[in-house]
Protein backbone atom coordinates (compact mmCIF):
# COMPACT_ATOMS: atom_id res chain seq x y z
CA UNK A 1 0.00 0.00 0.00
CA UNK A 2 1.38 3.34 -0.92
CA UNK A 3 1.99 6.14 1.54
CA UNK A 4 -0.97 8.31 1.83
CA UNK A 5 -3.72 5.86 1.51
CA UNK A 6 -6.67 5.55 3.96
CA UNK A 7 -7.02 2.89 6.45
CA UNK A 8 -10.17 2.82 8.90
CA UNK A 9 -10.41 0.18 11.02
CA UNK A 10 -12.89 -0.81 13.50
CA UNK A 11 -13.73 -3.08 16.52
CA UNK A 12 -17.39 -4.87 17.66
CA UNK A 13 -19.08 -1.97 19.41
CA UNK A 14 -19.84 -3.97 22.87
CA UNK A 15 -22.44 -4.91 25.31
CA UNK A 16 -22.65 -2.81 28.23
CA UNK A 17 -24.52 -5.55 30.25
CA UNK A 18 -21.35 -6.26 31.81
CA UNK A 19 -17.61 -5.13 32.01
CA UNK A 20 -14.90 -5.76 30.07
CA UNK A 21 -13.08 -9.14 29.97
CA UNK A 22 -9.79 -10.09 28.10
CA UNK A 23 -11.91 -10.96 25.17
CA UNK A 24 -13.30 -7.82 24.43
CA UNK A 25 -9.60 -6.29 25.08
CA UNK A 26 -7.87 -8.32 22.67
CA UNK A 27 -9.97 -6.84 19.86
CA UNK A 28 -9.14 -3.56 21.02
CA UNK A 29 -5.83 -4.27 20.96
CA UNK A 30 -5.62 -5.56 17.26
CA UNK A 31 -7.38 -2.63 16.27
CA UNK A 32 -4.93 -0.27 18.24
CA UNK A 33 -1.74 -1.90 17.00
CA UNK A 34 -3.03 -1.97 13.23
CA UNK A 35 -4.29 1.72 13.42
CA UNK A 36 -0.98 2.46 14.79
CA UNK A 37 1.12 0.56 12.23
CA UNK A 38 -0.76 2.41 9.18
CA UNK A 39 -0.42 6.40 11.61
CA UNK A 40 2.81 5.31 11.52
CA UNK A 41 3.38 4.76 7.59
CA UNK A 42 1.55 7.98 7.11
CA UNK A 43 -1.95 6.57 6.02
CA UNK A 44 -4.97 8.58 6.45
CA UNK A 45 -5.70 6.27 9.88
CA UNK A 46 -9.17 6.05 11.70
CA UNK A 47 -9.78 4.08 14.62
CA UNK A 48 -13.80 3.38 15.76
CA UNK A 49 -14.66 1.84 19.40
CA UNK A 50 -18.06 1.82 21.08
CA UNK A 51 -20.85 0.74 22.87
CA UNK A 52 -23.90 -1.03 22.21
CA UNK A 53 -26.60 0.01 24.49
CA UNK A 54 -29.71 -0.63 23.56
CA UNK A 55 -32.38 -3.83 23.21
CA UNK A 56 -33.66 -6.05 25.79
CA UNK A 57 -30.50 -7.50 27.32
CA UNK A 58 -29.42 -3.79 28.49
CA UNK A 59 -33.09 -3.20 29.06
CA UNK A 60 -33.32 -6.32 31.56
CA UNK A 61 -30.13 -5.86 33.26
CA UNK A 62 -31.05 -1.93 34.08
CA UNK A 63 -34.15 -3.28 35.48
CA UNK A 64 -32.66 -5.82 37.34
CA UNK A 65 -29.95 -3.38 39.39
CA UNK A 66 -33.15 -0.87 39.61
CA UNK A 67 -32.30 1.89 37.13
CA UNK A 68 -33.11 3.03 34.21
CA UNK A 69 -31.09 1.51 30.88
CA UNK A 70 -29.85 5.07 30.19
CA UNK A 71 -28.54 5.40 33.35
CA UNK A 72 -26.76 1.76 33.67
CA UNK A 73 -25.53 2.43 30.06
CA UNK A 74 -23.67 5.70 31.31
CA UNK A 75 -22.36 3.97 34.47
CA UNK A 76 -20.76 1.18 32.67
CA UNK A 77 -19.78 3.42 30.04
CA UNK A 78 -17.71 5.97 32.39
CA UNK A 79 -16.56 3.43 34.83
CA UNK A 80 -15.76 0.37 32.65
CA UNK A 81 -15.55 0.96 29.20
CA UNK A 82 -14.06 3.77 28.62
CA UNK A 83 -11.44 3.35 31.29
CA UNK A 84 -10.16 0.31 29.01
CA UNK A 85 -9.18 2.04 26.79
CA UNK A 86 -6.61 4.23 29.18
CA UNK A 87 -5.66 0.73 30.47
CA UNK A 88 -4.64 -0.76 27.34
CA UNK A 89 -3.18 2.32 25.75
CA UNK A 90 -5.66 2.42 22.75
CA UNK A 91 -5.47 5.04 20.45
CA UNK A 92 -9.02 5.13 18.80
CA UNK A 93 -9.72 8.06 16.96
CA UNK A 94 -13.62 8.37 18.20
CA UNK A 95 -15.81 6.27 20.44
CA UNK A 96 -19.64 5.93 19.33
CA UNK A 97 -22.60 5.40 22.03
CA UNK A 98 -25.66 3.38 20.24
CA UNK A 99 -27.61 6.49 22.40
CA UNK A 100 -26.23 9.17 20.68
CA UNK A 101 -28.31 11.56 19.02
CA UNK A 102 -25.57 11.36 15.71
CA UNK A 103 -26.15 7.91 15.69
CA UNK A 104 -30.27 7.56 16.64
CA UNK A 105 -31.07 10.42 13.40
CA UNK A 106 -28.54 8.86 10.54
CA UNK A 107 -30.32 5.53 12.04
CA UNK A 108 -33.29 6.66 11.39
CA UNK A 109 -32.61 8.08 7.71
CA UNK A 110 -30.90 4.82 6.77
CA UNK A 111 -34.36 3.19 7.31
CA UNK A 112 -36.40 5.53 5.32
CA UNK A 113 -33.87 5.19 2.84
CA UNK A 114 -34.40 1.83 2.83
CA UNK A 115 -38.37 1.93 2.78
CA UNK A 116 -38.19 4.02 0.31
CA UNK A 117 -36.11 1.83 -1.91
CA UNK A 118 -38.72 -1.31 -1.40
CA UNK A 119 -37.05 -3.38 1.05
CA UNK A 120 -38.38 -3.00 3.75
CA UNK A 121 -42.25 -4.81 4.70
CA UNK A 122 -44.62 -5.24 7.64
CA UNK A 123 -45.07 -8.93 8.62
CA UNK A 124 -45.39 -11.39 11.23
CA UNK A 125 -42.21 -13.17 12.88
CA UNK A 126 -42.74 -16.34 14.97
CA UNK A 127 -39.70 -18.30 16.51
CA UNK A 128 -36.94 -18.15 18.94
CA UNK A 129 -35.02 -15.43 20.12
CA UNK A 130 -31.62 -15.25 22.20
CA UNK A 131 -31.36 -12.28 24.53
CA UNK A 132 -27.65 -12.92 25.56
CA UNK A 133 -26.92 -13.12 22.05
CA UNK A 134 -30.14 -10.72 20.70
CA UNK A 135 -30.44 -13.07 17.85
CA UNK A 136 -32.98 -14.51 16.31
CA UNK A 137 -32.34 -18.48 16.47
CA UNK A 138 -33.01 -21.52 14.11
CA UNK A 139 -33.59 -24.78 15.35
CA UNK A 140 -29.85 -25.68 14.12
CA UNK A 141 -28.17 -23.29 16.47
CA UNK A 142 -30.13 -24.70 19.70
CA UNK A 143 -29.13 -28.19 21.47
CA UNK A 144 -30.44 -30.15 24.57
CA UNK A 145 -29.94 -27.79 27.90
CA UNK A 146 -28.29 -29.21 30.59
CA UNK A 147 -28.89 -28.55 34.74
CA UNK A 148 -31.44 -26.39 35.29
CA UNK A 149 -32.50 -26.15 31.83
CA UNK A 150 -32.54 -30.30 31.17
CA UNK A 151 -35.57 -30.92 29.10
CA UNK A 152 -35.51 -27.32 27.26
CA UNK A 153 -33.55 -26.10 24.26
CA UNK A 154 -31.00 -23.81 24.88
CA UNK A 155 -28.74 -21.12 22.43
CA UNK A 156 -25.46 -23.10 21.49
CA UNK A 157 -23.34 -20.25 22.53
CA UNK A 158 -25.07 -18.85 26.29
CA UNK A 159 -26.31 -22.63 27.54
CA UNK A 160 -29.54 -20.32 28.47
CA UNK A 161 -33.00 -21.04 27.24
CA UNK A 162 -34.30 -19.46 23.51
CA UNK A 163 -37.46 -17.47 24.24
CA UNK A 164 -40.36 -18.11 21.84
CA UNK A 165 -41.40 -14.44 19.97
CA UNK A 166 -44.54 -14.09 17.81
CA UNK A 167 -44.59 -10.41 16.98
CA UNK A 168 -45.52 -8.06 14.07
CA UNK A 169 -42.74 -6.81 12.96
CA UNK A 170 -40.92 -5.12 10.06
CA UNK A 171 -38.88 -7.31 7.76
CA UNK A 172 -35.91 -6.30 5.77
CA UNK A 173 -36.06 -8.06 2.01
CA UNK A 174 -32.60 -9.74 3.13
CA UNK A 175 -33.11 -12.61 0.85
CA UNK A 176 -32.66 -10.43 -2.27
CA UNK A 177 -29.31 -10.29 -2.12
CA UNK A 178 -28.21 -14.12 -1.73
CA UNK A 179 -26.59 -13.91 -5.22
CA UNK A 180 -24.95 -10.74 -4.59
CA UNK A 181 -23.68 -11.36 -1.68
CA UNK A 182 -21.79 -14.68 -3.27
CA UNK A 183 -20.62 -12.69 -6.09
CA UNK A 184 -18.73 -10.26 -4.16
CA UNK A 185 -16.88 -13.15 -1.67
CA UNK A 186 -16.14 -14.84 -5.09
CA UNK A 187 -14.89 -11.87 -6.54
CA UNK A 188 -13.18 -10.70 -3.78
CA UNK A 189 -11.93 -13.82 -1.71
CA UNK A 190 -9.90 -11.59 0.84
CA UNK A 191 -13.43 -9.52 1.53
CA UNK A 192 -14.38 -12.38 4.42
CA UNK A 193 -11.21 -13.82 6.28
CA UNK A 194 -9.02 -15.91 7.13
CA UNK A 195 -10.09 -18.67 4.90
CA UNK A 196 -12.82 -21.21 7.52
CA UNK A 197 -14.44 -18.24 8.37
CA UNK A 198 -14.81 -17.28 4.22
CA UNK A 199 -15.64 -20.78 3.89
CA UNK A 200 -17.82 -21.02 6.63
CA UNK A 201 -19.79 -17.70 5.52
CA UNK A 202 -19.89 -18.88 2.16
CA UNK A 203 -21.83 -22.16 3.19
CA UNK A 204 -24.35 -20.25 5.26
CA UNK A 205 -24.86 -17.89 2.50
CA UNK A 206 -25.49 -21.13 -0.32
CA UNK A 207 -27.84 -22.63 1.74
CA UNK A 208 -30.40 -19.56 1.21
CA UNK A 209 -31.07 -16.32 3.42
CA UNK A 210 -34.46 -15.35 5.50
CA UNK A 211 -35.19 -11.96 5.50
CA UNK A 212 -34.54 -10.32 8.70
CA UNK A 213 -37.41 -9.21 11.19
CA UNK A 214 -35.38 -5.55 12.21
CA UNK A 215 -38.11 -4.19 14.84
CA UNK A 216 -39.72 -4.78 18.14
CA UNK A 217 -42.38 -4.19 19.49
CA UNK A 218 -42.60 -6.30 22.85
CA UNK A 219 -40.30 -3.43 24.63
CA UNK A 220 -39.28 0.31 23.92
CA UNK A 221 -35.55 0.54 24.89
CA UNK A 222 -34.64 1.42 21.20
CA UNK A 223 -34.16 3.74 18.20
CA UNK A 224 -38.24 4.50 16.99
CA UNK A 225 -38.93 3.47 13.76
CA UNK A 226 -39.28 6.39 12.03
CA UNK A 227 -42.88 5.92 10.25
CA UNK A 228 -43.65 3.77 13.50
CA UNK A 229 -42.95 5.15 16.81
CA UNK A 230 -44.75 1.69 18.56
CA UNK A 231 -41.47 -0.60 17.14
CA UNK A 232 -37.78 0.04 18.08
CA UNK A 233 -35.37 -1.06 15.24
CA UNK A 234 -33.72 -4.54 16.27
CA UNK A 235 -30.50 -3.98 18.41
CA UNK A 236 -28.30 -5.42 15.81
CA UNK A 237 -29.47 -3.81 12.98
CA UNK A 238 -29.00 -0.58 14.01
CA UNK A 239 -25.62 -1.20 15.98
CA UNK A 240 -23.90 -2.58 12.58
CA UNK A 241 -24.55 0.85 11.58
CA UNK A 242 -22.53 2.80 13.72
CA UNK A 243 -19.92 1.81 11.46
CA UNK A 244 -21.56 4.81 9.22
CA UNK A 245 -23.10 6.97 11.72
CA UNK A 246 -20.00 7.57 13.37
CA UNK A 247 -17.87 8.82 10.08
CA UNK A 248 -20.14 10.99 8.49
CA UNK A 249 -23.51 8.82 6.77
CA UNK A 250 -26.61 11.05 6.45
CA UNK A 251 -24.85 14.10 8.18
CA UNK A 252 -21.24 14.95 6.41
CA UNK A 253 -20.97 12.96 2.84
CA UNK A 254 -17.61 14.08 2.55
CA UNK A 255 -16.45 12.50 5.83
CA UNK A 256 -17.97 9.83 4.83
CA UNK A 257 -16.23 9.15 1.27
CA UNK A 258 -13.21 9.91 3.27
CA UNK A 259 -13.46 7.39 5.99
CA UNK A 260 -15.58 4.88 4.10
CA UNK A 261 -15.30 1.09 3.65
CA UNK A 262 -13.60 -0.44 6.91
CA UNK A 263 -11.62 -3.22 7.78
CA UNK A 264 -14.02 -4.79 10.45
CA UNK A 265 -12.34 -6.89 12.84
CA UNK A 266 -14.99 -8.82 14.95
CA UNK A 267 -14.90 -11.73 16.91
CA UNK A 268 -15.92 -15.01 15.35
CA UNK A 269 -19.10 -15.36 17.32
CA UNK A 270 -20.25 -12.48 15.25
CA UNK A 271 -19.15 -13.10 11.90
CA UNK A 272 -22.55 -13.74 9.95
CA UNK A 273 -23.53 -10.37 11.23
CA UNK A 274 -21.05 -8.40 9.77
CA UNK A 275 -20.04 -10.46 6.85
CA UNK A 276 -24.21 -11.25 5.77
CA UNK A 277 -26.51 -9.03 6.83
CA UNK A 278 -24.25 -5.91 7.21
CA UNK A 279 -23.24 -5.84 3.79
CA UNK A 280 -27.23 -6.75 2.28
CA UNK A 281 -27.97 -3.66 4.32
CA UNK A 282 -25.31 -1.66 2.70
CA UNK A 283 -26.23 -2.71 -0.56
CA UNK A 284 -29.82 -2.59 -0.40
CA UNK A 285 -29.32 1.55 0.54
CA UNK A 286 -26.79 1.60 -2.18
CA UNK A 287 -23.34 2.39 -0.37
CA UNK A 288 -19.87 0.67 -0.79
CA UNK A 289 -19.96 -2.71 1.60
CA UNK A 290 -16.80 -3.05 3.92
CA UNK A 291 -13.50 -3.25 2.61
CA UNK A 292 -12.77 -6.37 4.68
CA UNK A 293 -14.15 -8.51 7.62
CA UNK A 294 -11.81 -10.53 9.61
CA UNK A 295 -13.25 -12.89 12.19
CA UNK A 296 -10.43 -13.24 14.65
CA UNK A 297 -10.42 -16.37 17.12
CA UNK A 298 -11.84 -16.88 20.55
CA UNK A 299 -9.68 -16.46 23.76
CA UNK A 300 -10.14 -19.88 25.74
CA UNK A 301 -10.98 -21.10 28.95
CA UNK A 302 -11.13 -24.94 29.46
CA UNK A 303 -11.70 -25.07 25.37
CA UNK A 304 -14.46 -22.51 25.63
CA UNK A 305 -15.19 -19.27 24.78
CA UNK A 306 -13.81 -16.92 27.54
CA UNK A 307 -17.19 -15.21 28.87
CA UNK A 308 -18.74 -13.28 31.68
CA UNK A 309 -21.61 -14.39 31.18
CA UNK A 310 -20.25 -18.47 32.38
CA UNK A 311 -18.38 -15.96 35.03
CA UNK A 312 -14.80 -17.37 33.28
CA UNK A 313 -13.73 -13.73 32.30
CA UNK A 314 -10.70 -11.53 33.45
CA UNK A 315 -10.26 -8.13 33.65
CA UNK A 316 -7.83 -6.42 31.71
CA UNK A 317 -6.07 -4.80 34.90
CA UNK A 318 -5.51 -8.01 36.43
CA UNK A 319 -2.67 -8.78 33.89
CA UNK A 320 -1.90 -5.14 33.30
CA UNK A 321 -1.27 -4.11 36.81
CA UNK A 322 1.43 -6.69 36.97
CA UNK A 323 3.01 -6.78 33.90
CA UNK A 324 2.23 -3.47 32.27
CA UNK A 325 -0.28 -2.74 29.41
CA UNK A 326 2.75 -3.45 26.83
CA UNK A 327 3.19 -6.74 27.93
CA UNK A 328 -0.69 -7.16 27.35
CA UNK A 329 -0.47 -6.32 23.85
CA UNK A 330 2.71 -7.79 22.72
CA UNK A 331 1.23 -11.39 24.57
CA UNK A 332 -1.88 -11.38 23.21
CA UNK A 333 -0.44 -10.26 19.59
CA UNK A 334 2.52 -12.87 19.70
CA UNK A 335 1.07 -15.62 21.46
CA UNK A 336 -2.01 -16.47 19.33
CA UNK A 337 -2.13 -16.52 15.88
CA UNK A 338 -4.46 -13.88 14.88
CA UNK A 339 -7.25 -15.73 13.10
CA UNK A 340 -7.09 -18.74 15.90
CA UNK A 341 -8.20 -19.80 19.07
CA UNK A 342 -5.93 -19.11 22.22
CA UNK A 343 -5.57 -19.92 25.62
CA UNK A 344 -4.51 -17.24 27.76
CA UNK A 345 -2.24 -19.32 30.79
CA UNK A 346 -0.54 -17.25 33.45
CA UNK A 347 2.44 -19.21 33.02
CA UNK A 348 2.98 -18.53 29.60
CA UNK A 349 2.57 -14.86 30.00
CA UNK A 350 4.90 -15.13 32.84
CA UNK A 351 7.75 -17.26 30.76
CA UNK A 352 7.28 -14.99 27.53
CA UNK A 353 7.48 -11.88 29.73
CA UNK A 354 10.95 -13.19 31.19
CA UNK A 355 12.36 -14.69 27.90
CA UNK A 356 11.40 -12.64 25.26
CA UNK A 357 10.83 -8.97 26.90
CA UNK A 358 13.01 -8.59 29.49
CA UNK A 359 15.93 -11.35 28.53
CA UNK A 360 15.55 -10.41 24.76
CA UNK A 361 14.56 -7.21 24.06
CA UNK A 362 15.12 -5.28 27.45
CA UNK A 363 18.50 -6.51 27.89
CA UNK A 364 19.45 -5.98 24.80
CA UNK A 365 18.78 -2.47 24.76
CA UNK A 366 20.26 -1.77 28.61
CA UNK A 367 23.21 -3.86 27.43
CA UNK A 368 23.87 -1.68 24.23
CA UNK A 369 23.34 1.64 26.07
CA UNK A 370 25.08 1.00 28.60
CA UNK A 371 28.48 -0.49 26.00
CA UNK A 372 27.67 2.81 24.35
CA UNK A 373 28.09 5.25 27.75
CA UNK A 374 30.54 3.43 29.06
CA UNK A 375 33.51 2.51 25.71
CA UNK A 376 32.38 6.10 24.25
CA UNK A 377 30.98 8.46 26.80
CA UNK A 378 27.53 8.42 25.44
CA UNK A 379 27.92 9.31 22.03
CA UNK A 380 26.65 6.78 19.32
CA UNK A 381 30.37 5.95 17.71
CA UNK A 382 30.74 6.15 13.62
CA UNK A 383 31.05 2.75 11.72
CA UNK A 384 34.30 1.82 10.32
CA UNK A 385 34.28 -0.69 7.55
CA UNK A 386 31.51 -3.08 7.63
CA UNK A 387 32.40 -7.11 8.08
CA UNK A 388 29.76 -9.61 6.93
CA UNK A 389 28.82 -10.00 10.53
CA UNK A 390 27.78 -6.26 10.06
CA UNK A 391 25.75 -6.82 7.12
CA UNK A 392 24.08 -9.86 7.75
CA UNK A 393 22.76 -7.74 10.87
CA UNK A 394 21.94 -5.19 8.20
CA UNK A 395 19.65 -7.44 5.53
CA UNK A 396 18.24 -9.11 8.83
CA UNK A 397 16.77 -5.68 9.88
CA UNK A 398 15.63 -4.57 6.09
CA UNK A 399 14.17 -8.46 5.63
CA UNK A 400 12.49 -7.67 9.01
CA UNK A 401 10.86 -4.41 8.38
CA UNK A 402 9.45 -5.28 4.74
CA UNK A 403 7.54 -8.72 6.45
CA UNK A 404 6.57 -7.02 8.74
CA UNK A 405 4.39 -4.09 6.57
CA UNK A 406 3.24 -7.28 4.30
CA UNK A 407 2.27 -9.38 6.74
CA UNK A 408 -0.06 -6.46 8.75
CA UNK A 409 -1.23 -5.78 5.18
CA UNK A 410 -2.75 -9.50 5.59
CA UNK A 411 -3.85 -8.73 9.15
CA UNK A 412 -1.59 -11.52 10.23
CA UNK A 413 -0.10 -9.18 12.92
CA UNK A 414 1.27 -12.25 14.80
CA UNK A 415 3.42 -12.86 11.92
CA UNK A 416 4.61 -9.52 11.55
CA UNK A 417 5.89 -9.39 15.55
CA UNK A 418 7.81 -12.68 14.60
CA UNK A 419 9.66 -11.12 11.79
CA UNK A 420 10.48 -7.70 13.81
CA UNK A 421 11.68 -10.44 16.41
CA UNK A 422 14.57 -11.59 14.11
CA UNK A 423 15.58 -8.45 14.90
CA UNK A 424 16.09 -8.94 18.51
CA UNK A 425 17.60 -12.64 18.34
CA UNK A 426 20.13 -12.04 15.75
CA UNK A 427 21.38 -8.77 17.39
CA UNK A 428 21.43 -10.51 20.53
CA UNK A 429 23.33 -12.85 19.15
CA UNK A 430 26.08 -10.83 17.02
CA UNK A 431 26.53 -9.20 20.53
CA UNK A 432 27.45 -12.41 22.19
CA UNK A 433 29.67 -13.08 18.88
CA UNK A 434 31.53 -9.70 18.49
CA UNK A 435 32.35 -9.44 22.10
CA UNK A 436 32.70 -5.95 22.26
CA UNK A 437 33.69 -6.20 25.95
CA UNK A 438 36.58 -7.94 24.93
CA UNK A 439 36.86 -5.47 22.26
CA UNK A 440 37.31 -2.52 24.77
CA UNK A 441 40.35 -4.04 25.97
CA UNK A 442 42.20 -3.13 23.23
CA UNK A 443 42.70 0.71 22.01
CA UNK A 444 43.66 -1.64 18.56
CA UNK A 445 40.03 -2.37 17.98
CA UNK A 446 38.41 1.08 18.68
CA UNK A 447 37.19 1.09 15.17
CA UNK A 448 35.67 -2.18 15.41
CA UNK A 449 34.39 -1.80 18.46
CA UNK A 450 32.33 1.51 17.02
CA UNK A 451 31.26 -0.67 14.55
CA UNK A 452 29.72 -3.22 16.23
CA UNK A 453 27.96 -1.05 18.79
CA UNK A 454 26.76 1.34 16.05
CA UNK A 455 25.30 -1.66 14.70
CA UNK A 456 23.66 -2.61 17.89
CA UNK A 457 22.33 1.12 18.69
CA UNK A 458 20.86 1.52 15.01
CA UNK A 459 19.30 -1.86 14.86
CA UNK A 460 17.73 -0.07 18.20
CA UNK A 461 16.39 2.47 16.43
CA UNK A 462 14.95 0.20 13.73
CA UNK A 463 13.17 -1.99 16.74
CA UNK A 464 11.80 0.89 18.45
CA UNK A 465 10.43 2.29 15.03
CA UNK A 466 8.49 -1.38 14.17
CA UNK A 467 7.45 -2.03 17.69
CA UNK A 468 6.09 1.47 18.67
CA UNK A 469 2.96 0.30 17.30
CA UNK A 470 2.67 -2.95 19.82
CA UNK A 471 4.39 -1.65 22.94
CA UNK A 472 4.27 2.37 22.57
CA UNK A 473 5.17 3.09 26.13
CA UNK A 474 8.52 0.70 26.10
CA UNK A 475 9.54 2.13 22.39
CA UNK A 476 8.93 5.63 23.35
CA UNK A 477 11.12 5.38 26.57
CA UNK A 478 13.76 3.81 24.32
CA UNK A 479 13.39 6.15 21.95
CA UNK A 480 14.25 8.92 24.61
CA UNK A 481 17.02 6.58 25.72
CA UNK A 482 18.55 6.67 22.33
CA UNK A 483 18.33 10.56 22.41
CA UNK A 484 17.54 10.61 18.84
CA UNK A 485 14.35 12.51 19.14
CA UNK A 486 16.29 15.73 18.42
CA UNK A 487 17.43 15.18 15.13
CA UNK A 488 15.25 12.40 13.80
CA UNK A 489 11.90 13.95 15.28
CA UNK A 490 9.25 11.92 17.75
CA UNK A 491 9.15 8.15 17.55
CA UNK A 492 5.43 8.35 16.15
CA UNK A 493 6.79 10.41 13.45
CA UNK A 494 9.09 8.06 12.08
CA UNK A 495 8.40 6.58 9.08
CA UNK A 496 7.08 2.78 9.80
CA UNK A 497 7.73 1.40 6.26
CA UNK A 498 11.41 3.05 5.98
CA UNK A 499 12.21 1.44 9.23
CA UNK A 500 14.33 -0.94 7.46
CA UNK A 501 16.59 1.48 5.46
CA UNK A 502 20.39 1.23 7.50
CA UNK A 503 22.07 4.08 9.05
CA UNK A 504 19.20 6.79 9.66
CA UNK A 505 20.34 6.94 13.37
CA UNK A 506 23.25 9.99 13.81
CA UNK A 507 26.96 9.18 14.92
CA UNK A 508 27.38 11.72 17.60
CA UNK A 509 23.81 11.48 18.85
CA UNK A 510 24.29 11.25 23.14
CA UNK A 511 22.36 8.29 24.38
CA UNK A 512 20.74 8.64 28.25
CA UNK A 513 20.37 6.26 30.95
CA UNK A 514 17.49 3.49 30.29
CA UNK A 515 15.52 2.13 33.27
CA UNK A 516 14.83 -1.40 32.50
CA UNK A 517 12.04 -1.49 29.80
CA UNK A 518 10.48 -4.87 31.11
CA UNK A 519 11.02 -4.95 35.09
CA UNK A 520 11.55 -8.52 36.78
CA UNK A 521 8.15 -9.43 38.45
CA UNK A 522 8.43 -11.08 41.64
CA UNK A 523 5.40 -12.84 42.07
CA UNK A 524 3.12 -13.11 38.73
CA UNK A 525 -0.94 -13.55 39.88
CA UNK A 526 -2.53 -16.76 39.39
CA UNK A 527 1.12 -18.15 38.84
N1 LIG B 1 -22.68 -5.64 20.66
C1 LIG B 1 -22.27 -6.74 19.84
C2 LIG B 1 -21.42 -6.27 18.69
C3 LIG B 1 -22.05 -5.27 17.80
S1 LIG B 1 -20.97 -4.74 16.54
C4 LIG B 1 -21.92 -3.88 15.50
C5 LIG B 1 -21.48 -7.71 20.68
N2 LIG B 1 -20.93 -7.23 21.80
S2 LIG B 1 -20.07 -8.06 22.84
O1 LIG B 1 -19.88 -7.17 23.97
O2 LIG B 1 -20.65 -9.33 23.11
O3 LIG B 1 -18.66 -8.24 22.19
C6 LIG B 1 -18.39 -9.32 21.35
C7 LIG B 1 -16.97 -9.18 20.87
O4 LIG B 1 -16.06 -9.13 21.99
C8 LIG B 1 -16.46 -10.34 20.04
O5 LIG B 1 -16.87 -10.24 18.70
C9 LIG B 1 -14.97 -10.17 20.21
O6 LIG B 1 -14.54 -9.07 19.44
C10 LIG B 1 -14.87 -9.81 21.68
N3 LIG B 1 -14.84 -11.00 22.52
C11 LIG B 1 -15.70 -11.33 23.52
N4 LIG B 1 -15.30 -12.49 24.09
C12 LIG B 1 -14.18 -12.93 23.48
C13 LIG B 1 -13.32 -14.01 23.65
N5 LIG B 1 -13.51 -14.92 24.58
N6 LIG B 1 -12.24 -14.09 22.83
C14 LIG B 1 -11.96 -13.16 21.88
N7 LIG B 1 -12.78 -12.13 21.67
C15 LIG B 1 -13.90 -12.00 22.44
O7 LIG B 1 -21.35 -8.86 20.28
Amino acid sequence: MANGSSFFVTTPIFYVNDVPHIGHAYTEVAADVLARWHRQAGDDTWLLTGTDEHGQKILRTATQHNTTPKEWADRLVETAWLPLLGTLNISNDDFIRTTEPRHEVSTQKFLTQLRDAGYIYEGEYEGAYCVGCEEYKHDADLVDGTGDYVGLMVCAIHSKPVELLHEKNYFFRMSDFQQQLIDLYEQNPLFVQPEAARNEVMAFVRRGLDDLSISRSSFDWGIKVPWDDSHVVYVWFEALLNYITATGYGQDEELFARRWPATHLVGRDILRFHAVIWPAMLMAAGLPVPKQVFGHGWLLVGGEKMSKSKLTGIAPTEITDTFGSDAFRYYFMRAIGFGHDGSFSWEDLSARYQAELANGFGNLASRTLAMVTKYFGGAVPAPAGYSDADLAIQAVVSAAATQADAAIERLAIHEAIHAIWTIVEELNGYITLQEPWALAKDEANRARLGTVLYTAAEGLRALAVLLSPVMPLACGRLWTALGVEARLGTLTAQRIREAGQWGQLPVGTVVGALESLFPRIEQAPGA
